[in-house]
């Protein structure tokens, strides 16, 4: 081991990163395996401690990838939906969603399995990786004029006065963007804020609850079908681009 270390290039890293794969036991090793293999010297992201041992930001996203990576990728609870675009999403959006699966705010079992495997600075670093992985700027208009119908919905749950110009710009880092997001997904969400004592599908937020109860579920999905049809800031990074 200890000539290993002397003569191969990276191996450092490579360690590391194999280290990190045995303190992780939920990341499936031979997507991490062949993400370090085909980029041996990948270097440790900003924020994250570059000693022995410390994992990479690529062996702490090596498990989302399986899901948030593959385009139209589509989860089966609480109904089929595609998972969520996260790849430009707001970081403290993020880190906030993480910390409220964490802390059970929000039910959903799988993504409350997997942050609860997640450390605070994981939830930073992953945030701030997902949130800088695309850069896409959506237009400050509103790219398509609504329905006089879904206008009217808009304007009744002030829709914009968070969520911001164009459904892109939130007023508040931590209030997610929203435009070009999947509608199937947006359904499933604004479904669950209302749903906030369900011990499975439901999320328990305050801001949310009230207003995604004044709707009625054909007006949420007519709200998720427009608001998925404007151009937005978030994409689906495809897996090949990790190697
Ligand atoms: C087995 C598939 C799967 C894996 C693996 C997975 N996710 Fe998820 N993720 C989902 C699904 C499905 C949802 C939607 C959950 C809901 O309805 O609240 C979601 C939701 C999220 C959200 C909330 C998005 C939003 O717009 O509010 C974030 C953030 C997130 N995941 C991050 C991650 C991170 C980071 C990882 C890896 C550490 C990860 N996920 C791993 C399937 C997955
Ligand atoms: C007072 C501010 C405010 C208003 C008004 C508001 N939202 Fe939200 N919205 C938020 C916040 C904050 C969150 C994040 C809640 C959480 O952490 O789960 C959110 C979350 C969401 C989500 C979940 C996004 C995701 O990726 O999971 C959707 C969808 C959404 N809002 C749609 C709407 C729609 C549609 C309207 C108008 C009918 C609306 N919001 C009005 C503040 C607001």
């Amino acid at each position: 081991m200890n000539q290993l270390l002397t003569t191969l290039f990276a191996l450092g890293v490579a360690c590391a990163t194999t280290f990190a794969h045995a303190q992780a036991p939920a990341a499936p090793a031979t997507a991490a395996a062949s993400t370090a293999g085909a980029n041996p010297a990948i270097a440790p992201a900003a924020g994250s401690t570059p000693q022995a041992g410390a994992k990479t930001i690529e062996a702490k996203v090596a498990m989302c990838i399986g899901c948030h990576g593959i385009p139209g990728y589509q989860a089966s609870f609480p109904e089929v939906h595609r998972v969520p675009m996260i790849s430009g999403q707001s970081a403290k959006y993020i880190a906030a969603a993480l910390s409220a699966y964490k802390n059970g705010d929000r039910k959903h079992p799988t993504m409350r399995g997997i942050a609860a495997s997640l450390s605070e600075q994981d939830i930073n670093d992953i945030a701030n990786f997902y949130g800088n992985h695309v850069k896409k700027t959506a237009p400050d208009s509103v790219g398509r004029e609504p329905r006089a119908q879904i206008a009217e919905l808009l304007k009744k749950g002030n829709c914009a006065s968070c969520h911001g110009a164009n459904y892109s710009k939130p007023i508040d880092p931590s209030y997610p963007k929203i435009a070009g997001q999947h509608a199937d997904y947006l359904f499933v969400a604004l479904k669950a804020y209302k749903q906030d004592t369900n011990p499975v599908t439901g999320r328990t937020n305050g801001v949310m609850g009230a207003i995604a109860k004044q709707f009625s579920n054909a007006e949420l999905k007519a709200l998720s079908n427009y608001l998925a049809s404007l151009p937005g800031e978030m994409a689906v990074q495809p897996e090949s681009r990790f190697r």
